[in-house]
């Protein structure tokens, strides 16, 4: 029989979201929940799940808090080791920092060192399901997969396509991507907890050859997630415009090449057309907020108050290494501060929603991660609301929940993170 465990504390799970309802009634605090063979059994009171499972293994959290674990779906795992590299915009950035760095994925054995560190860092932080760009060689999508299920993990990532506007040894060609694409798929879609994106990098990097032969491998292949950029800076959309004359506007040179649609995840789009965000809106597609990167980046303010009210579908990322942190506390704390820039601040529940619930809905994975409810899987992180002595002094006068949680939102980092469980299987970190 499995090993039951029993984690005691302030077990927060949703039952709404706190953006179609008001924070109190969106969630539900338990004294307690019961997990087994990887799986969230049961929440209720303490003392009747112990009376219940007098056989489970108890692990006493007081008053921490314990969630879901953070769900980031647009990271770049290969750009661990150039995080935060100074002074450039979209494309210098990308040319000056991020292609010398990926060039080195050709190479298994650093594959899967930089695979094994991120995965302990984003653990660390309390990450326990990512989205990731991987680079174009297949052996840096095989080791962050490997390093993955040797977690337990669940994770989707993909081969980062591109034929031009790169270095030559990070192109491959239309042909190559499809055929390796197609490899990877039918390698490890659906093996244990794995799932594929086909990732074309953006339009920019990739010929309409290439992106044509994305679409039909995502047209023969629709159960799997598609995930790309859009509209991330101006000066990369007037490029897009002079690459692709005849489009209609940058959604338009994925859309003609069938890659839009409901399984696809969309990062960045600030500056969107109404032609666009209509069209998203549409095929109910997913929005990936990457706030540390837009700012840190210097792309712009992501309307989040006007694509959820337009009922848009939409994920929080940290977009490690164009973002600067590996901590969806701090992706949280900058979201707030883009809605504040923009006269709509967000909520704490709204903040740890996006992270967990509402990225996992991003992901279509809603069904399986994400919350805390019996069925779902046993992703779930306890959170320290007093890690450090500046947020500890906050928290000791906060007179709600949602006091006392905020400042961790804002001034957090690992060290609010307590305890991991992924899979049902505690992580030491
Ligand atoms: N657009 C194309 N590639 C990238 C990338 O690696 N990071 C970010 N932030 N934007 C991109
Ligand atoms: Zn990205």
């Amino acid at each position: 029989m499995a090993q039951k465990t029993l984690l005691t504390g302030r077990v927060l799970s949703f039952e709404h979201s706190p953006f179609k309802t008001q924070p109190d009634q969106a969630v539900r605090l338990h004294e307690a929940v019961l997990i087994e063979g990887g799986k969230i059994q049961e929440l209720g009171s303490t003392a009747d799940l112990q009376t219940a499972h007098p056989e489970a293994a108890i692990h006493h959290h007081g008053e921490n808090l314990i969630l879901a674990g953070f769900i980031d779906p647009h990271v770049h795992y290969p750009q661990t080791a150039m995080i935060a590299s100074w002074g450039k915009r979209l494309i210098d950035w990308l040319n000056t920092y991020t292609f010398p760095e990926e060039m080195k994925f050709g190479n298994a054995d650093y594959a899967a060192e930089i695979s094994n560190r991120y995965l302990d860092l984003t653990a660390a932080h309390g990450t326990t399901t990512m989205c990731s760009f991987c680079t174009i060689h297949p052996e840096s999508v095989d080791a962050f997969f490997t390093a993955a299920q040797q977690r337990g993990q669940r994770v989707v990532a993909g081969k980062t396509c591109m034929d031009r506007n790169a270095p030559e040894d990070l192109r491959d060609t239309a042909q190559t991507a499809y055929d390796q694409s197609k490899a990877l798929i039918e390698k490890w879609q659906g093996v244990d907890r794995i799932s594929y994106a086909i990732t074309p990098r953006f339009s920019p990097t990739s010929t309409a050859e290439q992106l044509e032969a994305m679409g039909a491998l995502w047209a023969e292949h629709p159960d799997c997630l598609m995930q790309t950029h859009l509209s991330e800076q101006t000066d990369e959309i007037e490029w897009v415009r002079s690459l692709f004359p005849e489009a209609r506007d940058y959604l338009d040179t994925y859309e003609k090449f069938g890659l839009l649609g409901a399984n696809g995840l969309y990062g960045h789009v600030i500056h969107l057309e109404p032609r666009e965000r209509d069209r998203l809106r549409e095929v109910d597609a997913s929005l990936i907020h990457c706030p540390t990167s837009n700012t840190f980046i210097g792309s712009g303010l992501f309307d989040l108050h006007g694509l959820m009210r337009d009922g848009h579908r939409i994920g929080l990322a940290t977009d490690t290494g164009g973002g600067s942190s590996f901590s969806m506390l701090r992706t949280m704390a900058a979201a707030y501060e883009i809605g504040q820039l923009r006269g709509h601040p967000l909520h704490p529940a709204q903040l740890l929603w996006l992270g967990t619930a509402g990225s996992a809905r991003s992901l279509r994975m809603d069904d399986r991660i994400g919350n805390i409810a019996p069925g779902m899987e046993a992703d779930l992180i306890v959170l320290d609301l007093a890690s450090t002595p500046a947020i500890a002094q906050r928290e000791a006068n906060a007179e709600s929940l949602w006091e006392a949680v905020f400042p961790t939102i804002m001034m957090g980092d690992d060290r609010a993170i307590a305890d991991v469980w992924i899979g049902g299987r505690r992580v030491s970190t």
